[in-house]
């Protein structure tokens, strides 16, 4: 018997990194680069495999086992979540999201792995539980995540976040076509959140200040993502790009390929996620979609994906 689970990527459209201290922040899914788990009956302790890395399985119920690895703690607290002492299967892991890109691959790979521990168990796992257990496994890899990663990845909807409040769902007025693009390089997020927090040590007022500006950004990008107003959006996203240059979180290869999208006709660009490397995300209008995605290839972006948010059911393509 083979049991699927998976849960996808995701896209912060505004708020990254103010959002640790306090400001809100928007993001969306990506729904077609996913993190896949796929689990068998075997007589076994559970094994984990993850296909994509070079790595040995892992043994969970291991008297050693290494709970520094998001991986093994994850099955642990999913296993004492759901009250298994102890089981038995394989789950298999693989995902097409890059690694560090600041598109949620490891919120992403927790999620699809405790959805399958669950199914194996023959129980079910709420996305609001699922999501506080990704968000314990997050602190491995991030830090002092502010936990919007394992919030959006785990309920797969737009949402309106603020640190420690009640996650809000948000309606999108009018489809919103957005073009993710690869710088194709690894950053990890963990590294530029503790580089923002070494320069609001050096410059508490100036950052305060710059976090202050993000939240006006998103509080009113929150209002024409509901409803539909894409020109002012786009603007906002490229206020919000500026203001993260100015937290030092941008790179040489994130400013290129957002003068790259607004040179092609975007309404709005900017990085996405922690920064340093890894994606930027750019608004387009329907027509113009594809034209700036070739753009953004010739201007050396090593993997552009189309999303349409709000869309209904989720739609995406890769471009080759
Ligand atoms: C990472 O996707 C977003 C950051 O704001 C970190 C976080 O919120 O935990 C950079």
């Amino acid at each position: 018997m083979g049991i699927c689970a998976s849960a996808p990527g995701k896209a912060i459209l505004f708020g990254e990194h103010a959002v640790v201290y306090g400001a809100p922040a928007i993001a969306v899914p990506l729904s077609s680069i996913r993190a896949r788990a796929t689990a068998s009956v075997t007589n076994s302790p559970l094994t984990i495999i993850a296909e994509d890395l070079a790595r040995p399985p892992l043994t969970i119920e291991a008297v050693d086992l290494d709970l520094a690895d998001p991986l093994a703690l994850m099955s642990r607290l999913t296993m004492r979540h759901l009250g298994v002492a102890s089981l038995t299967g394989e789950i298999r892991l693989r995902s097409d999201i890059p690694i560090a890109s600041g598109l949620g691959s490891g919120a992403a790979v927790s999620a699809a792995l405790g959805r399958a521990i669950a199914r194996l168990s023959g129980k079910v796992i709420g996305d609001d539980d699922l999501s506080r257990l990704v968000f314990e496994v997050e602190k491995l890899h991030h830090g002092t995540p502010s936990g919007i990663d394992n919030a959006v990845v785990a309920r797969e909807k737009p949402l309106y976040f603020v640190k420690d409040r009640p996650i809000e769902v948000i309606g999108i007025g009018a489809p919103l076509w957005l073009i993710v693009a690869d710088t194709g390089i690894a950053s990890p997020t963990r590294d530029a959140v503790s580089a923002v927090r070494s320069l609001r040590q050096r410059q508490p007022k100036r950052t305060a200040r710059t976090f202050d500006e993000i939240g006006e950004i998103v509080r009113a990008a929150r209002t024409c993502l509901e409803r539909g107003a894409a020109a002012p959006l786009g603007a906002l996203m490229t206020a919000n790009h500026h203001l993260l240059q100015s937290l030092a979180v941008s790179s040489r290869e994130l400013d290129w390929l957002v003068e790259a999208a607004l040179g092609a006709g975007a309404l709005g660009a900017k990085l996405s996620g922690g920064g340093r490397g890894g994606n930027i995300i750019a608004l387009a209008d329907g027509d113009s979609a594809e034209s700036i995605g070739r753009a953004l290839l010739e201007a050396g972006a090593k993997r552009v994906t189309m999303t349409v948010a709000g869309a209904g059911p989720h739609h995406d393509d890769d471009i080759d």
